[in-house]
């Protein structure tokens, strides 16, 4: 479900910052080569995320969830001088085209890319992130946030994507029979109650949920 009708989605799009050369041809290639081409953030999203990222100027970043590193390449635009980000995801099949952007982009010293299945990989990082976007499997949100609270800065933020899971949070048929409904529901009520963080549930696209760690 998109949530803003096809020409205001155009409209904003039309007025925000024009999505950077390399990532338009990421998106035209992910299109043409890539299943499930939805999953990539896009235009609006990502420019979202570059702004979130130049405000934080982050030194550490951490995604859950490359795909095919357009997301990584907008939240790697606001490392501080020095910063890094690290980028996971469990399909090996992607990892050749995601350093092919990288590349050309000029981010090869900014974004490591680690193969392997985030909650195994996160256990074993030593850093503290300012910034991690969350944007893998749905029903492990609530693994990830319990995971990475401890690894964020004080102040930092984590962004998690598609907690409005195209409506279905609010669909008493899908809160019902359907997991990662029920898992996402379940997400967002537990970060809502959490007192160590604020948060802010976003209606940008299929729903971005904002949490600040106090
Ligand atoms: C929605 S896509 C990420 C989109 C990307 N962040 C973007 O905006 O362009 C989700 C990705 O999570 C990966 N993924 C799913 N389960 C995972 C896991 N357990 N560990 C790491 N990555 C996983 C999938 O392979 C897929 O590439």
């Amino acid at each position: 479900m998109e949530f803003l009708a096809e020409a205001l989605q155009a409209y904003c799009e039309l007025h925000s910052t024009e999505e950077p050369e390399v990532l338009k041809k990421l998106n035209r290639a992910t299109h043409a080569q890539v299943l499930q081409p939805r999953m990539l953030s896009g235009h609006l999203q990502g420019r979202f995320l570059a702004m979130i990222s130049a405000l934080v100027r982050p030194k550490y970043i951490l995604e859950i969830g490359t795909y095919t590193g357009y997301s990584a390449l907008c939240l790697a635009e606001g490392l501080a001088e020095g910063g890094k980000l690290i980028t996971i995801d469990v399909n090996p099949e992607l990892e050749d085209m995601v350093h092919h952007f990288v590349k050309e982009a000029g981010f090869e010293n900014k974004i490591q890319m680690i193969i392997g299945d985030a909650y195994q990989v996160i256990r074993t990082l030593p850093q503290t992130f300012d910034l991690v976007f969350i944007d893998a499997d749905k029903a492990s949100y609530s693994k990830y946030f319990d995971l990475i609270i401890d690894k964020l800065a004080p102040g930092g933020l984590i962004l998690a994507d598609n907690v409005l899971w195209s409506g279905k949070v609010i669909d008493e048929k899908s809160l019902a029979k359907d997991k990662d409904t029920q898992l996402l529901d379940a997400f967002n009520k537990k970060v809502q109650a959490d007192p160590r963080v604020d948060c802010m549930l976003l209606p940008l696209r299929d729903g971005m949920m904002l949490i600040r760690k106090k």
